[in-house]
């Protein structure tokens, strides 16, 4: 298995280049890194009713485009949720851009995440009373952005993903696919380190699919980290690693050359 660039240890958290350090150019700045981390779920009685994940370490750099894959109850939700600090590690580290995400504070974490993750949920998770464009702004509104500004982020991050003709709609206006893009706008607009999606193709028909997998494209193409759980192979193979999970562990993980999607097609999401 060629891992070794994707799974090279990570530096200390906060190591800099200089005495002891490795020079920044053979050591990829890990963008998320678990180390050892189980996460149990009890019953009420407090013994133990799953171990959804038994010890996964991941490592991943900046800029990767990865697939986390698994049949259903493989953990994929348990991870991301992890990953993106919806939930936390019954045991072990977790990282992000170098800082511990475990030990935080439930508000430092909230805060952080605000700051650091866009995550993409399969229902998109939009707020009905609100327009498009508002609906876009609620990250910034929780990070004190004054309104003006967050209006101006807001129409910025629409534009790229093509929602610029629709900031007044309301989500109930908008097809499948330019929700989850109205979804994809916000989790974009504080510019986080990390992009997560938890099936962000599964509840759109193969065409909407398509076009939101092609602007996951655009943002790798830009630099952008990315995160995709996903049961569909074609997904997967837009991707550059490939993370597979059985039963709480990680079965295989492995970097392959991703096919690229073919030229848009004629009629839009
Ligand atoms: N909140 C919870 N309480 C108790 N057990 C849970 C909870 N969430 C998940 N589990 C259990 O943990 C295991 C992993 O679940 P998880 O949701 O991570 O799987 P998944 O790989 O995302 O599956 P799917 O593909 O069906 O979404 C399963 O056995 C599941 O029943
Ligand atoms: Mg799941």
């Amino acid at each position: 298995m060629s891992m070794d660039s994707a799974q090279a240890p990570h530096p200390a958290p906060h190591a800099h280049a200089g005495e002891g350090a490795l020079p920044s150019s053979t050591a990829p700045h890990a963008v998320v890194e678990l180390r050892g981390v189980r996460r149990v779920y009890y019953k009420p009685d407090g013994s133990v009713l799953v171990e959804a994940l038994r010890g996964v370490d991941l490592s991943i750099p900046k800029g990767q485009y990865v697939a986390i894959m698994g049949s259903s109850g493989s953990g994929k939700s348990t991870m991301m949720n992890i990953l993106g600090c919806l939930d936390r590690p019954t045991k072990g580290q977790y990282f992000v851009d170098g800082e511990n995400v475990s030990t935080m504070s439930d508000e430092a974490l909230s805060a952080f995440r605000g700051r650091k993750i866009g995550f993409i949920f399969q229902a998109f998770n939009l707020i009905p009373e609100l327009t498009v464009a508002e609906n876009v702004e609620v990250p910034l509104f929780y990070q004190g952005v004054a309104p003006a500004q967050r209006h101006a982020r807001a129409v910025e991050a629409l534009g790229m993903v093509g929602l610029s003709e629709r900031l007044w709609h309301r989500p109930s206006e908008l097809s499948g696919g330019q929700q989850q893009r109205c979804a994809i706008a916000r989790a974009l607009v504080t510019n986080p380190v990390v992009l997560m999606a938890d099936e962000p193709t599964g509840n759109l028909d193969s065409a909407t699919g398509r076009s939101v997998l092609r602007l996951f494209a655009r943002l790798h193409e830009q630099g952008k980290t990315i995160i995709v759980v996903t049961h569909d192979p074609f997904v997967a193979s837009l991707c550059q690693r490939v993370v597979r999970l059985r039963d709480g562990e990680i079965e295989y993980d492995r970097l392959q050359t991703p096919e690229r999607l073919p030229e848009e097609a004629a009629t839009p999401a």
